[in-house]
């Protein structure tokens, strides 16, 4: 078994509010992951979770059973912090078996153990050598390796690829889902990294400022944000968000623009809503009366398609487009807007209207 949760998780240092009302349900097997920003209070909750923090309020449950009061050692939890704490003065070796070691295990099982994790993050070839003598990025796959040659209840892991090349932390995503799918075991995997939260997770919970915003798949989260920070955290380009309001059958924009008002669109006339359109589900190659009239501002070409961005008054949309699209700035230009895969925030309290979208 290895079930995470927390209740109600309250820590302030002086007066920062770190963690404000925290609550998450890990479920065993899962590969949870806590996206935010910096400073959002993922590491506090990873603290708190393995008992290194002492809370203001709240309660951590473990396998169903009360552990907000049980020391870290006892809680059965590998944490893999931000800053890799290894031994200097040992090898690779030495550091990946410490946990092992202190557990008494046979030297035969401890060879074996080792060997397997070595081989499953490729650093067979370090074993022998000290911190000193390794990069950062190795050195972050050792202490990974640490974490993973043991089977506790949970591993909590803090934005443990931050030291690694795009290319390797791109190849290293791949390989710890691999990990966590051969291994089985529970995961909670902090990043500020969207993407690497989208591509990873199988539950996503994402906080700001010490408030969980959302919990739910990736594709729940990206589809149906809860509102409109979120919806602006998650994805790139970020979400563009245009200022308007219902009236009759019509979405009117600050800008002046009219659209159809979308079924789902439930707000009451004139209340002030933002319209959340994402750059791939828009278009300036179609032709559609469901559309916005601007003009060119910019074009950034992405290699497979090309970012383009258009004035709508003195909003700007950002569009996915074709990498065959050209034009100058100034010129007159349509965005087609599919309001099936839309999304209407309140604009005072930032909640997306209930059955916004899809
Ligand atoms: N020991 C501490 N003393 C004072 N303030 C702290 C302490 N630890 C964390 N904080 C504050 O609490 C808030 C949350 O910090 P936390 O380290 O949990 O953020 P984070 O989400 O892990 O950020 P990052 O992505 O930068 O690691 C921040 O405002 C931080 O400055
Ligand atoms: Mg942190």
């Amino acid at each position: 078994m290895g079930t995470v949760s927390a209740q109600g998780l309250r820590k302030s240092f002086g007066d920062v509010q770190a963690l404000n009302d925290v609550t998450l349900e890990v479920p065993d097997g899962s590969f949870f992951v806590v996206l935010g920003p910096s400073g959002a209070g993922k590491t506090t909750t990873l603290r708190a979770l393995a008992g290194l923090e002492r809370l203001d309020a709240g309660t951590v449950h473990l396998d169903g059973r009360d552990a907000t009061h049980d020391p870290p050692a006892a809680r059965d939890l590998a944490m893999v912090f931000q800053s890799y704490a290894l031994y200097p003065r040992q090898t690779a070796f030495e550091n990946i078996a410490s946990p092992l070691r202190a557990r008494k295990a046979p030297a035969d099982e401890i060879r074996a153990a080792v060997a397997q994790v070595a081989e499953l993050l490729h650093i067979e070839r370090l074993l022998d050598r000290r911190p000193a003598q390794m990069s950062g990025g190795e050195m972050q796959r050792v202490a990974l390796a640490r974490a993973l040659v043991r089977r506790p209840r949970a591993f909590l892991m803090d934005e443990p690829l931050t030291n690694l090349d795009l290319k390797l932390r791109v190849e290293m995503r791949t390989e710890l889902t691999r990990i966590h799918r051969s291994l089985g075991g529970t995961f909670v995997y902090v990043t500020n990294d969207q993407v690497e939260a989208l591509s990873m997770a199988d539950h996503l919970a994402v906080l700001r400022d010490g408030t969980v915003q959302q919990v739910g798949t990736p594709t729940e989260v990206y589809e149906r944000p809860a509102n409109k920070w979120v919806a602006g955290f998650v994805g790139s380009p970020r979400i563009s968000l245009l200022a308007c309001h219902a009236e009759g059958d019509q979405l009117i924009g600050a800008e002046g623009w009219k659209l159809p008002r979308p079924q789902w669109a439930t707000a009451e006339d004139g209340r002030p809503l933002l319209l959340g359109l994402r750059a791939e589900d828009l278009s300036v190659e179609r032709r559609s009366d469901v559309a916005l009239d601007g003009e060119l501002y910019g074009l950034e070409p992405l290699g497979d398609r090309t970012l383009v961005d258009v004035k709508i008054g003195d909003a700007m949309v950002k569009v996915k487009a074709r990498p065959t699209v050209t034009g100058t700035r100034g010129e007159r230009m349509s965005v087609v807007v599919d309001l099936d895969r839309a999304h209407l925030f309140d604009a005072d309290t930032g909640l997306a209207l209930a059955g916004t979208g899809r």
